[in-house]
């Protein structure tokens, strides 16, 4: 069995190889993180042929990770396989959309799908590791790297994170089509204060167990078979060097049996951080709290072997960090065969194939969340309307990818232009109206917004006005989210909102498509134009997916996954929030409760959020408490389709626990539905809720039931009105 196996290499093993075996580097095409110094990059294939790399990221292509690990194996004193690493974050060259849409699709099964995809091209390029899915829950859209995690809930989140590891890892991680999945980033990114990237989190031991520990506990509890920590120090003490998070909470108490991996030079900047004064300091501290293998920091390889000959660390832990790699190393089949992911043929058939395309198209448009449709503007009529497309966006093949897709190539998204002329009954023109970047567009660079050339504005505008309708495709470029994308406005960025606004005033019916990769804050847009379809960045099938959602070929059932406020101002702002002690006004008028002087306190659309073609309606909520006899509660309610056409409905099912020893929120969701109904047809949905969904865990990090009162609600968005009560 693979633990006997690794025992006797384990044995076989210098220190020195062990050590290799927790050095990782990153290769030499792409960058994820700042560039090494030159000297340090020389050194890497030597490292290598020394045994003294245990992983590389950031290598793919089958000719590429074949060159590398047969230097590995070839040359190396014991020929340990390389594990290969890479960010396949919604996909590797088939771009899915990226996954805070897919998590507005609440569609469990279609996300699995999206990564099982993502597994299968990945894998086929020489890839057997991925840096996904990121599971860290967050309420501030201002930070950029929203776009990657499943949004504010901590229920839906860990749903969420197991599909995306079921999909990565398969049932046999040894099969060739799956790769190792990572949940990250442990702990607390999510929570960087004021949104800015890499910022300081102090956050309370209740948000840290009932909010942010969730999804990560559920990835352990999926078979997950590495955890990356997180650059941000939490409470203090850096995520690398935090004892408590790696060992405490996760090793010991969550018995996660894979292995840590830092995040780029995480170990390196707890110096910066002003934890430990060097990077030997800064290593033994990493070790020492359980962060198995360095990315990119180099203080391990040169800083552990004087650590342990000098007494300061204990070399079990090195063992049990390197037995925690081999494993996984073992259970990818590497030693069996090293090459099993490179096969050029192989390759050649699986990137890009067709028979993806039809998942991402899936995925992409049960994404889409309608967010207004006045007067049923939309679905457009298919034939005889003058319809005017406008905004840089809707001609963009790029952007739609998103950010986090660093192996896919650029132009191979279907824009909104080339969707919309499947559809071609109706006459189109086309204007940009106005760039929202100019000049470069990387991954690694900064980008330059448009916030002066309005040349384009007078040919939209006298477009717009002989149009039946217009189509305004506005948002942010797929670059300005992601890593280091913190911003500090959620408007359209640059000269969008005022070419919105013109356009507005010569021709009103406007149908707007949002393309972004956070939650905005569009207050004008709501009170002012009628239909606006959220269609974030939706990846290789973006165009399509717009196009049938806005024809009704495919009537739109996503609901938001985070909170959109109405000003950055509210932020952060989600639903599950606690009741202050002046929670509503006592009086009109009166000033001393809690609220803001010029802004409502609630979102414009509140977590949960999305429109249908068709509507629904909930009645007959039924309570059966037998919670004293089997310990559950079992609440159902009738769901009907009134409107005219069929329709999906996600239901969804949130608590109140009344009164706690620790308080509790004003919602929690607890559980959720799909459901498709024709037109006039009704179902009866019954939820049970038992201790996992009545319990929180209290301020020492025990999982407590308190008896009491609970409300109940239930409908289709975080502020449902039908509600009734139980007792425990
Ligand atoms: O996986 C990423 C991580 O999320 C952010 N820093 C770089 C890593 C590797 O690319």
């Amino acid at each position: 069995n693979n633990d006997q196996k690794v025992e006797e290499l384990l044995a076989e093993m210098t220190l020195e190889e062990k050590i290799g075996q927790m050095n990782q580097y990153s290769g030499f095409m792409d960058f994820t993180g700042p560039k090494p110094d030159k000297g340090r990059a020389a050194k890497k294939l030597e490292h290598i042929k020394q045994g003294l790399v245990g992983s590389m990221l950031n290598v793919h292509g089958v000719e590429n990770v074949r060159a590398v690990q047969k230097i590995a194996v070839e040359e190396s004193r014991l020929g340990i396989p390389l594990i290969f690493g890479f960010d396949v974050v919604h996909g590797y060259k088939t771009i899915s959309p990226i996954p805070l849409a897919e998590a507005a699709s609440w569609d469990l099964k279609a996300m699995q799908r999206s990564a099982e995809i993502a597994a299968e091209e990945a894998s086929a390029a020489g890839i057997n590791w991925t840096f996904a899915p990121m599971v860290d829950i967050s309420r501030d859209a201002r930070w950029g790297r929203v776009m990657e995690g499943a949004g504010e809930d901590p229920y839906l989140g860990s749903q969420i994170a197991k599909a995306r590891i079921n999909g990565f890892q398969g049932k046999d991680l040894s099969s060739v089509h799956t790769v190792a999945a990572t949940a990250k980033h442990f702990a607390a990114y999510g929570f960087a204060e004021a949104g800015r990237e890499y910022n300081t989190v102090d956050i309370g031991t209740s948000t840290l167990y009932n909010v942010v520990f969730p999804p990560f506990r559920a990835a352990v509890d999926s078979g997950v078979k590495s955890f990356m920590n997180a650059f941000n120090v939490l409470n203090g003490v850096p995520a690398t060097g935090d004892k408590f998070l790696l060992r405490e909470i996760l090793k010991d108490k969550w018995n996660f049996e894979g292995f840590v991996v830092s995040d780029w030079d995480s170990v390196g900047e707890m110096v910066a951080h002003g934890f430990v004064k060097n990077g030997r300091e800064a290593a033994k501290q990493a070790v020492i709290a359980g962060s198995d293998m360095d990315m990119e920091s180099y203080h391990y390889i040169e800083e552990i072997k004087g650590l342990v000959e000098d007494g300061e660390i204990n070399e079990e832990l090195i063992d049990d960090a390197v037995r925690r790699i081999l494993k996984v190393k073992y259970e990818l089949g590497l030693f069996d065969d090293p090459y099993k992911y490179c096969s050029e043929k192989r390759e050649n058939e699986t990137l890009y194939n067709p028979k993806f395309r039809e998942g991402v198209l899936d995925m992409a448009k049960k994404s889409i969340v309608l967010l207004k449709n006045e007067n049923d503007l939309l679905p457009l009529i298919a034939s005889g309307q003058n319809i005017t497309v406008i905004g840089a966006l809707a001609d963009d093949k790029t952007s739609p990818l998103g950010s986090w897709r660093i192996g896919a190539d650029d132009e191979t998204a279907v824009s909104v232009l080339e969707g919309l002329e499947k559809y071609d009954q109706n006459r189109y023109t086309y204007s940009k109206g106005a760039d929202v970047v100019t000049g470069e567009t990387s991954f690694t660079r900064e980008l330059k917004i448009n916030t002066t050339d309005k040349s384009g504005f007078s040919e939209a505008i006298s477009a717009a006005k002989s149009a039946n309708v217009v189509i305004m495709v506005l948002g942010e470029h797929g670059l300005q989210s992601g890593e280091a994308r913190s911003r500090t406005r959620l408007d359209l960025p640059g000269v969008q909102q005022e070419l919105l606004e013109e356009v507005y005033k010569v021709n009103k019916n406007i149908v707007l498509v949002l393309q972004n990769g956070r939650p905005l804050a569009l207050p004008w847009a709501d009170e002012h134009i009628p239909a606006i379809v959220e269609a974030w960045h939706l990846g290789t099938e973006s165009g399509n997916a717009i196009a049938e959602v806005l024809y009704g070929d495919y009537n739109p059932s996503g609901k938001l996954p985070m909170t959109f406020p109405r000003h950055v101002g509210q932020v952060p702002i989600y639903y599950n929030q606690k009741s202050t002690g002046r929670p509503s006004l006592p009086s009109p008028g009166e000033v001393f409760w809690s609220h803001y002087t010029d802004e409502e306190n609630s979102p414009l659309y509140p977590f949960g959020y999305g429109l249908s073609y068709t509507t629904f309606d909930f009645k007959n909520l039924e309570i059966e408490n037998t919670y004293a006899e089997d310990g559950s509660i079992s609440v159902s309610v009738k769901i009907t389709n009134t409107g005219n056409r069929k329709g999906k409905s996600t239901v969804q099912l949130y608590i109140r626990d009344e009164f706690a020893s620790v308080t509790r929120p004003v919602r929690e969701l607890r559980s959720f539905k799909q459901v498709e109904l024709k037109a006039g047809e009704s179902q009866k949905i019954t939820f049970q809720l038992t201790d996992k969904d009545l319990g929180f865990y209290n301020n020492t990090g025990k999982f407590t039931v308190e008896e009491g009162s609970f409300q109940v609600f239930v409908g289709e968005d975080s502020q449902a009105e039908l509600s009734g009560k139980f007792e425990l």
